[in-house]
């Protein structure tokens, strides 16, 4: 094809060299991954060929690495780094890695938590920095920043406090109520010496905020703090209730950043605001929720934003970092940013100016009926590219695998709200199509940069979104049950809905059965109190609730009677006179048989010119064996993990449920090689070459959102 002929290739290289001055290219050249996603605008392209079309076939295992901390839950989601013929990675339990490259031998190993603790966690990957000798590996492990010598693996303990940055410090003026749970779960980014981070927080009622911070590397001081949730005098204020500022929280850039080193502008990508279903406290557009941030990298100033969604009621958080591309539009070379969204759009800006590079069109939507809001009557729609996902349920789009699920499906939908895309959440139950797992997740695009083709995982689930009135925690049938029987009842109030009524977990929440095994009921009080990652804390529950819960958990035969008591007759915890409300449950739209409930493909590979806002080209990726003997190989499976393209005509990727790690010829996508991994590879792969040989790794860790089995493998290939 044109875009691959080698003449035109050195033709691009050329050009893109005069018109951009090198832009990208001088501060990588691609042909290296040190960085998160490869390189600093995140676009998981490599320059090398040695792996190609030609020979992709005859890739072979080049070495296994085990971690040896297998976790129930938590999967491997990291992108490794490669610094000269030293690999860096992250294991199930947040232990950070450096093994040589060329033979996966260990060289270090790094624990953040005490010997025998249960902590674990999702990793993306890790930050290097390097002055004359010195060089830094910067890991995160809960709320806890830490900094590595990266020839030793020790901890640098002049770094923060006695080694730690606590990230839950220096965010806000605490006030009541208010608990900081800050978290991270990507990298952070190097920018001279600065380490520059987003967050991971919780989606509920006074969760923390996700301002945007920076940090001394040498000493992890914060240098800078940009509010995504704007105080009084910053732009985007005036969209929010006066004193939201104080107690809203989300608006934080969990998925990652991207850095133009050139123009010094880092680009943050935002989450929504909390409660993320309800906006009842949070009125006002929400700035700088769901955005696109351009912000000064050196001072932390804004410069613009783009917001994807007003006032979100959908967790329609902005997933991956935005992708910094050089494209050529009508004969016309443009540095843009390109952002996939859960919502399977793809929002393509100017890099300076942030205007559209493509129309984009403010359309009407449906109001919301839930008490207290008010839904924002606009949202965003770019005319091109077109939407990579459905964004509508009709009857057509009803599952045909087989007439069961059809039927199945139909009577499940037949009570509730169905139709177009931003139908606000309901008390009745609404079908949100695409849901809270895309369109695009935080595996993010690849793009091919001589090229401007973008290739971008898509998944194609819908949720039903109800939302129930929060009352307080005791049970109605108080002084009449057991504490034990009380447990059972506050479980399905207060904690089902992220970790399932039968317990077995949830899309993205780990189960609680067994829990018993893991933990002692007073560790479980605790993470009820104070929360976990992405999970609330229940402050306000009283010690008998959380006694009686854990009754229920551990199966103890608890028999007292359960009597009310006085902060559980609070009908809404901390505000009276308001009606909160929370979600009955991550729930899937699923048949019978836990297939999505609308027709195949459920995950595709998509690739889409950038230049001209065209799909090229889209494949189903995954299958189900099941569903292959019945003829049906274009269902796709639901993907996390992102892809990687290489200059030798290959995207790689892993992602499916299936648990293939796959190579794909990007210019047809054909898939050219297949491998089996011993658990699914819900990562992005990395590409590096060492004395002369081209290797590719994955990360294996299996179970987590796919919920297949798990694994803690990091898997490297080459030719033999
Ligand atoms: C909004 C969703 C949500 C709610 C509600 C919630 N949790 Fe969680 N919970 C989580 C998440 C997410 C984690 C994993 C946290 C992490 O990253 O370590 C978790 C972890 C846990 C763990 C540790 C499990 C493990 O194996 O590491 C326990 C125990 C737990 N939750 C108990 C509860 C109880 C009891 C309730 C109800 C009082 C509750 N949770 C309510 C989301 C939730």
């Amino acid at each position: 094809m044109f875009f691959h002929s080698p003449t035109y290739l050195l033709a691009a290289a050329f050009f893109f060299c005069v018109f951009t001055s090198c832009n990208l290219q001088k501060t990588s050249d691609f042909s290296t991954w040190k960085t998160y996603r490869g390189d600093d605008g995140t676009n998981a392209y490599s320059s090398l060929a040695q792996i190609n079309t030609k020979n992709v076939t005859q890739l072979q295992v080049a070495w296994v690495y085990r971690t040896g901390d297998l976790s129930d839950y938590f999967t491997l989601e990291c992108n490794p780094i490669i610094i000269g013929n030293v690999l860096y990675g992250i294991s199930p339990k947040l232990k950070t890695f450096a093994l040589n490259a060329q033979t996966g031998e260990p060289l270090w190993v790094f624990d953040p938590f005490p010997k025998d603790s249960k902590e674990g966690g999702f990793n993306r990957g890790l930050a290097y920095w390097a002055n004359g000798n010195e060089q830094r590996i910067i890991m995160f492990a809960g709320n806890r920043m830490i900094a590595l010598d990266a020839l030793s693996g020790k901890q640098i303990l002049s770094f923060g406090d006695s080694g730690y940055v606590d990230l839950n410090k220096n965010l806000r003026p605490a006030g009541p109520g208010l608990y900081e749970n800050v978290n991270n779960t990507s990298p952070a980014v190097i920018y001279e010496d600065l380490v520059i981070t987003g967050s991971s927080v919780g989606e509920d009622y006074e969760s923390s905020p996700g301002h945007i911070r920076a940090y001394d590397v040498r000493t992890g001081k914060m240098k800078w703090i940009f509010h995504t949730i704007p105080q009084p005098g910053e732009p985007g204020y005036d969209t929010w209730p006066k004193d939201a500022y104080k107690t809203a929280g989300g608006c934080n850039a969990w998925a990652g950043l991207s850095l133009d080193r050139k123009r010094g502008i880092l680009f943050a990508a935002t989450g929504s605001p909390s409660f993320d279903f309800h906006g009842g406290e949070r009125l006002g557009q929400n700035l700088f929720g769901n955005s696109i941030i351009a912000i000064e990298a050196k001072t932390g100033k804004y410069i613009w934003h783009y917001q994807v969604t007003h006032h979100d009621l959908w967790d329609y958080d902005l997933p991956s970092p935005p992708n910094l591309v050089t494209i050529k539009k009508e004969g016309k070379v443009m540095d843009v940013v390109a952002q996939i969204t859960k919502q399977g759009f793809i929002f393509i800006l100017d890099r300076q100016t942030g205007q559209p590079v493509f129309p984009i069109e403010e359309r009407p939507v449906a109001a919301s009926t839930v008490p207290g809001e008010q839904s924002w009557p606009t949202q965003p729609v770019p005319l091109k590219p077109l939407p990579l996902c459905r964004q509508k349920l009709d009857e057509n789009d009803i599952t045909d695998i087989s007439p069961e699920a059809n039927a199945f499906v139909r009577s499940s939908i037949k009570n509730l709200i169905w139709g177009e895309m931003y139908l606000p959440p309901s008390l009745e139950g609404t079908v949100q199509i695409p849901g809270y797992r895309g369109g695009a997740e935080w595996s993010g695009a690849c793009v091919d940069m001589p090229s401007g083709m973008m290739y971008v995982g898509i998944n194609d689930i819908p949720n039903i979104t109800t939302l129930v009135k929060k009352t307080g925690y005791a049970p109605a049938e108080a002084g009449k049950i057991t504490i034990k029987e009380a447990g059972n009842t506050l479980y399905q109030k207060s904690c089902s809905v992220c970790h399932g009524a039968d317990r077995k977990g949830n899309d993205g929440f780990p189960p609680l059965l067994g829990v018993e095994q893991r933990f002692k009921p007073s560790d479980v009080k605790t993470i009820i109190e104070k929360g976990k990652g992405m999970m609330p804390g229940f402050r306000d529950m009283s010690g008998q609730d959380k006694e009686a819960i854990v009754a229920y958990l551990f199966n103890t035969n608890d028999n007292r009677m359960y009597t009310p008591s006085q902060s559980s007759e609070i009908p809404t915890p901390k505000t009276n006179d308001k009606v909160r409300y929370s979600l009955k449950g991550y729930v899937q739209l699923l048949d019978q048989n836990g297939y999505p409930g609308i027709k195949p493909p459920w995950g595709t590979l998509n690739a889409v010119n950038l230049n001209t806002g065209e799909l090229e080209w889209k494949i189903p990726l995954g299958q189900y064996p099941e569903l292959v003997e019945k003829g049906r190989d274009d269902t796709g499976t639901q993907l996390f993990g992102g892809g990687i393209v290489t200059a030798g005509g290959l995207i790689f990727m892993g992602a499916s449920q299936d648990e293939k790690f796959r190579a794909i010829d990007k210019s047809t996508g054909k898939i050219l090689w297949e491998y089996q991994l011993p658990a699914g590879g819900y990562a992005t792969p990395a590409t590096y070459e060492v004395d002369g040989k081209q290797y590719v790794v994955i990360a294996a860790g299996g179970g987590g959102r796919q919920r297949t089995k798990t694994g803690d493998y990091y898997i490297a290939f080459a030719l033999r």
